[in-house]
């Protein structure tokens, strides 16, 4: 980078991480252009952040002149060659390692040379991204959590092969983001998940036990640690499929049974029942 900012931040993957990015890096100013596989797709994330802001200007926590200028900063495209003249990429695609592994060798091709590759995944080795590319030296991960508006950590997964100026760059990135960032080695479930999932999971084991009710797992956690949601709320939030794509990582690595994932979270995501984003997790949700 050479010490530049990063100015043209390019977004892969339109789902609920990439439209809660593309909102984030465009109010720190940044220009974003979003590609998805479908135009369509595309446009339905412009159109859903366009929805975001206008909450947020009803709030009253943005003026109608703010919401314009972020939403002016922000492009949608189906065509991969749009990102050549971004400073960083931030891929969010499926938690598919193929796919992923696809995507950088595919951006490798198309961004310039001072160009940092940066991953949103949750479950994969960054390693095996980097050493996809032409510049192992310029990939990371930076790993936001949901919803990324929000909240406030961003985890900067640091492979073996990244360079201090590529750490530092996403450094002053996340912090111009208005976030707190980490940095992190490179192993399964980075800070977060790894501490997260096993609580998670054995919620879920104490409901399977009889222990209590999953209303009253979730209040005693939120009234006795001040926790904003309760364990069986939050799965529905990040979904039980995801989720169970968490603990089957961390169980891989480190073969620690607070990881394995157990017989009722894999049983619903068979159901399909894998949470707010399907209307139906451990709890209903309005449509
Ligand atoms: N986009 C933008 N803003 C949003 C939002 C979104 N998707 N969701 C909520 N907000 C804003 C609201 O506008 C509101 O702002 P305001 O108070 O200034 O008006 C504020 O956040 C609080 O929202 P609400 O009043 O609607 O609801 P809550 O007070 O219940 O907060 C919550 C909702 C922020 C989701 C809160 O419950 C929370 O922090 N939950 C914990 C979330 C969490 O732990 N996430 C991490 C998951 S793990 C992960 O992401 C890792 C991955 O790898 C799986």
């Amino acid at each position: 980078m050479g010490g530049e900012p990063i100015k043209r931040v390019g977004i892969v993957g339109s789902g609920i991480m990439g439209s809660g990015l593309a909102e984030v890096a465009a109010k720190a100013g940044c220009e974003v252009i979003v590609r998805s596989r479908s135009r369509a797709s595309a446009e339905a994330l412009v159109a859903g952040l366009t929805k975001s802001l206008g909450r947020q200007v009803e709030k009253g926590k943005l003026t109608g002149v703010d919401r314009d200028d972020v939403l002016g900063r922000v492009s949608a495209t189906d065509h991969l060659g749009a990102l050549v003249d971004c400073d960083l990429v931030i891929e969010s695609v499926v938690e598919d390692l193929a796919v992923k592994k696809a995507l950088f060798a595919e951006l490798e091709q198309v961004i310039q040379a001072h160009a940092i590759l940066a991953t949103n995944t949750s479950t994969f080795p960054v390693v095996d991204l980097a050493v996809q590319t032409q510049r192992p030296d310029r990939v990371c991960g930076l790993h936001f959590f949901n919803p990324a508006p929000v909240m406030r950590l961003v985890e900067i997964v640091r492979p073996l092969t990244a360079s201090d100026d590529t750490v530092d760059a996403l450094k002053a990135f996340a912090i111009g983001c208005d976030k707190e960032p980490v940095v992190v080695a490179d192993r399964a479930g980075f800070v977060v998940n790894a501490l997260l999932f096993p609580y998670l999971n054995n919620a879920v084991r104490m409901l399977e036990s009889g222990t209590a009710s999953m209303e009253d797992i979730d209040t005693a956690m939120q009234g006795g640690c001040n926790f904003p949601m309760g364990p069986f709320a939050l799965l529905d939030l990040v979904g039980l499929d995801t989720s169970v794509a968490i603990l089957d990582a961390l169980y891989e690595e480190f073969r620690d049974p607070n990881y394995a994932a157990v017989p009722t979270l894999r049983r619903m995501v068979a159901a399909g029942h894998v949470g707010r984003k399907a209307g139906k997790g451990f709890y209903a949700y309005g449509r």
